[in-house]
């Protein structure tokens, strides 16, 4: 939770784990960001990895990384296009820029940021409204179509469970806890179609309040052949396309690079390729019209926008035909009427 004592937000949260919530107005009543995943929406790649085990048996490397090719040409082709130019995506601690990577591949705008590529632009605890006007013009005419988070681990995880004490006394905990507020409130502000945090298994969900996760997977599911269990948080197709091959390495993350120096640190931490154009191939624009435009439009009738989508109304159709009525008037009864009276007319 924020509390009083913590600097004040550059921006208000009433996202989970955030400040006051105005009933009148509550963030659940102009958006539902954060609304927990159903059921049948969790995914643990685990379970689909298993499937395909008992019915093909393991995937070799090989086969892993041409299929991971394929994901990877399948994302660069979508830049031919153009289409996706603008759209600007967020990407948050993200040093490598392993996870936005295929979606700059695609023609994304794609920014990344990270405070050890640059101190200044990349430190998120500087992010707020001005940040974003001074800088970026608030992406004025752009949709913020996504933004991920690989929120720092290391006060979370519980592979350092035994640092937990020390990191809760001397405020490195919460000051972990921040970093993800901050990465909600940005979420808050631009309201993306699809928003993921990442982190191991460990204390994040807890501490800083998020909804339940929607993934769970291994690096071994996606080509690489070693085990982190990882979860995601977020809102986003977590159906994600596999690549199982057998985790020879083990916990490659312990045995092959433990210590605390930096380097080993960004070893331990880097984003695989395999997550990276899985994720993009089970949520991008193209391929996920649908989760696109009910992800912009998230307090209308999903059934609706797909009807609309499947008598050929494209999503920029659609906004044209909801956007004034949904944003400005938050009157969803007459953008669901503009709909069906298009879709009467498309039919
Ligand atoms: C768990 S690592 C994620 C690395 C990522 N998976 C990758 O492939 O680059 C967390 C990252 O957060 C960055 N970080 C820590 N504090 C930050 C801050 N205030 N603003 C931006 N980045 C920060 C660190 O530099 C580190 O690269």
């Amino acid at each position: 939770m924020v509390t009083d004592d913590q600097q004040a937000p550059p921006f208000e949260l009433t996202a989970p784990g955030g400040a006051e919530i105005d009933d009148s107005m509550s963030s659940a009543t102009i958006h539902r960001l954060f609304a927990d995943p159903l059921p049948h929406e969790v995914v643990r790649l685990g379970d689909s990895g298993r499937r395909y085990i008992t019915r093909h048996g393991w995937m070799t490397e090989a086969a892993a990384r041409e299929r991971i090719e394929q994901w990877k040409l399948h994302a660069r082709a979508q830049a031919e296009g153009g289409a996706n130019g603008n759209k600007v995506v967020l990407s948050l601690f993200d040093h490598t820029g392993n996870w936005s990577q295929p979606w700059e591949d695609a023609g994304y705008q794609v920014l990344r940021f990270d405070i050890q590529n640059d101190p200044d632009m990349g430190d998120v605890l500087a992010f707020g409204v001005d940040f974003f006007v001074d800088w970026f013009g608030d992406f004025d005419g752009m949709d913020v179509f996504a933004i991920l988070a690989a929120c720092p681990c290391t006060e979370f995880a519980v592979s350092g469970a035994r640092h937990f004490a020390a990191k809760d006394a001397d405020g490195r905990t919460a000051a972990a806890v921040e970093l993800v507020h901050q990465t909600l409130r940005t979420v808050e502000y631009y309201r993306p179609s699809i928003w993921a945090i990442e982190n191991p298994v460990g204390r994040i969900g807890k501490l800083a309040g998020l909804p339940p996760w929607r993934l769970s997977f291994d690096p071994c599911q996606l080509g690489h052949p070693y085990t982190k269990k990882t979860l995601v948080w977020g809102r986003f197709n977590a159906d994600l396309p596999i690549a199982p091959v057998e985790p020879v390495e083990g916990s490659k993350m312990h045995r092959r690079y433990g210590g605390s120096g930096i380097g080993t640190k960004n070893a331990r931490s880097e984003t695989p390729d395999g997550f990276a154009y899985g994720f993009f191939m089970a949520n991008n624009a193209i391929d996920q019209a649908l989760l696109a435009i009910a992800g912009k439009y998230d307090r209308l009738d999903s059934r609706l926008l797909r009807e609309a989508l499947g008598a050929g109304i494209d999503s920029e159709q659609i906004s044209a035909l909801v956007s004034d009525a949904y944003y400005m008037d938050l009157d969803d009864a007459a953008a669901e009427a503009a709909l069906r009276e298009a879709i009467g007319i498309a039919a």
